[in-house]
């Protein structure tokens, strides 16, 4: 499968050199290339273009952008997303407090703006509430019993998703919460998650449901 990459942060490259590693075809995109000129050397056969060649190319796209940055950086790229599956791990946080954006909570998410942003294109919320070293290897924490959630309203689209977490990166349990509103779960999940790395240090961790047998 071809992906293309927006954002070449520390997110984006771990989930490309997971992707690559796969077997995947892989693009990132950076806004000036020599930013990762590098990136590229040491991992020959990831492919990098501008953000529009980067969201042509692929046929799954992962937004990797900042969260404030998101709408601006995605608008531009709308033909090349038509139809197409755009995996939103994006969260709308306000730096330096670290606090979610006042008109993305509650009634709404970055998910749903993303969402209306772009109408044809599948956007599918997941990975947005843990580090980004566990997006690609749950197993990190030494155990696979704890949750991926996801949301989003094609479901067909979800389902591809849902291979991708499991086959690709190897999550055991994805819990699906419905339609795009989902994203205002998920998003605002990110405040619990910053309270317990304030208080333990550590970013290895995830949330888990436990059920009554
Ligand atoms: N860090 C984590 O472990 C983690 C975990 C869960 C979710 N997230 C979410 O994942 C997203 C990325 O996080 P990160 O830590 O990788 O962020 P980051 O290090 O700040 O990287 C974001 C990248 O986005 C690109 N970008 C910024 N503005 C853009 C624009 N207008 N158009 C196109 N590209 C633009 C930049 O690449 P270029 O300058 O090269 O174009 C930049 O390298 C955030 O929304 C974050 O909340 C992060």
């Amino acid at each position: 499968m071809k992906f293309g990459i927006i954002g070449s942060g520390d997110v984006g490259k771990t989930l490309a050199v997971a992707l690559f590693q796969s077997g995947q075809q892989v693009m990132v995109s950076s806004r000036a290339p020599e930013a990762i000129a590098s990136f590229i050397d040491e991992n020959p056969g990831i492919l990098s273009g501008n953000p529009f060649e980067t969201a042509s190319f692929g046929e799954v796209i992962i937004n990797c952008t900042p969260g404030l940055k998101s709408l601006d950086a995605l608008l531009p790229l709308k033909h090349a997303l038509y139809e197409k599956i755009l995996i939103d791990l994006s969260n709308p946080l306000v730096f330096p407090e670290a606090t979610l954006l006042p008109s993305a909570v509650n009634t709404d998410s970055l998910g749903e703006q993303i969402q209306r942003l772009l109408p044809e294109t599948r956007v599918i919320k997941t990975l947005n509430n843990v580090n980004a070293k566990i997006m690609v290897n749950p197993e990190l924490l030494g155990t696979l019993d704890h949750v991926m959630f996801i949301s989003g309203n094609n479901f067909l689209s979800k389902q591809i998703v849902t291979d991708i977490l499991k086959d690709i990166f190897g999550w055991k349990h994805v819990f699906d919460l419905g339609d795009i509103t989902g994203a205002r779960a998920q998003e605002m999940l990110l405040p619990l998650w910053l309270r317990i790395f304030e208080k333990t240090g550590s970013a290895a961790f995830n949330f888990n449901i436990v059920k009554k047998a």
